[in-house]
């Protein structure tokens, strides 16, 4: 028979993404609805090591669906991946009566839950991530904010390139993870996109694609690179210097992450928040709620972390087309 949750735990964990408060605000409503007490665990892994822990009430989360960030904070914690920090961050989640946690980060975060379950506190995770890099789902909470936020920025900076007929190298976040690049490649119509998954360093083909579109009489050339691929400024020398087109390079950065989450991410994080509390309910343990062929679903951990994602190949393949 599964066990009944009394006091549920909530902490994020990891980059911080836009919705993540939506997400804290739906667990800390819809457990309070459900007759549970709710804490707050501030820093993520390293706020539960050191038991930062808060008492949650229905106001405590009043006037945060609006904003940016995560009122718990977040952190990484070197110290929860060893079988002593998981084990002792265990103990302390029995110590404070947290018989149930809601992990809200990504990959990362995730494996730090799956091994609180296996310590016997009931955990389920929600994809909090800007960078749309979990395999189990096709949203994560923030990407929307962050694809937004950056295709407003590429905008402007296109606006400009244009007048001075320049090239701009653009270089948006994720590490190994192409996907916000690849959304504003399209969104903003960009002649070039480089991603992690698919870049295979021929800056040639880039300066004669440049040279071409310029015979064509384009004005302006955009290129979006990924943080993963990286070395925007000195890639915007060597491209000036071959084609002889004035070339710039932007930096986006960390603006991508903060911000007034957008509809969708106030909307989908709020669902998830609430389904992580229910499932909790259920008695469930070591699941991962996802969003998949348009329904909101939960997965096995372990299933979850074990698949693979990968760029869609019609869209990065149409995205040249469409930069004709
Ligand atoms: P994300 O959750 O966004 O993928 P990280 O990979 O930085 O971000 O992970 C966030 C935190 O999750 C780490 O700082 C660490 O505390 C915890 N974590 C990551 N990997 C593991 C692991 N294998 N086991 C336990 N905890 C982990
Ligand atoms: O995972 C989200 C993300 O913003 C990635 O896109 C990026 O590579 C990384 O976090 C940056 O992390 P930090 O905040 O440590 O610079």
């Amino acid at each position: 028979m599964s066990k009944e949750i009394n006091t549920i735990g909530v902490l994020t964990s990891g980059g911080d993404a836009p919705g993540m408060n939506a997400a804290i605000r739906a667990v800390v409503r819809e457990a309070i609805v459900k007759g549970k007490i709710v804490k707050g665990i501030k820093r993520g892994y390293a706020g539960l090591l050191q038991e930062e822990i808060i008492d949650m009430r229905a106001k405590d989360v009043s006037d945060t669906i609006q904003r940016g960030g995560t009122i718990l904070q977040t952190a990484r914690c070197m110290e929860f991946t060893t079988p002593e920090g998981q084990q002792a961050g265990a103990e302390i989640c029995k110590k404070h009566g947290i018989d149930g946690m809601i992990v809200i980060g990504g990959d990362g975060s995730f494996r730090g839950a799956q091994k609180l379950a296996a310590h016997g506190i009931n955990t389920i995770g929600l994809p909090g991530t800007i960078d749309l890099d979990i395999a189990c789902t096709e949203y994560t909470i923030g990407f929307d904010t962050a694809v937004n936020t950056a295709m407003e920025a590429i905008d402007k900076v296109r606006d400009t390139s244009t007048s001075h007929e320049r090239c701009s190298i653009i270089e948006v976040m994720g590490r190994g993870a192409g996907y916000i690049a690849l959304w504003c490649g399209i969104a903003n119509g960009a002649e070039d996109i480089l991603l992690p998954e698919k870049y295979d360093y021929d800056e040639q083909k880039i300066v004669n694609h440049i040279i071409e579109s310029r015979k064509k009489g384009k004005q302006h050339y955009i290129i979006i690179n990924a943080e993963g691929i990286g070395h925007s400024a000195s890639m915007a020398k060597r491209i000036e210097a071959a084609t002889g087109v004035e070339t710039r390079a932007t930096i986006l950065g960390h603006m991508q992450r903060g911000g007034s989450p957008t509809c969708k991410d106030r909307v989908y994080a709020s669902t998830m928040g609430a389904m992580a509390v229910d499932l909790l309910c259920e008695g469930k343990t070591n699941r991962v709620v996802g969003y998949l062929h348009g329904e909101f679903r939960d997965f096995d951990i372990d299933e979850a972390l074990a698949m693979e994602k990968e760029i869609s190949e019609y869209q990065f393949q149409i995205s040249k087309n469409l930069s004709v």
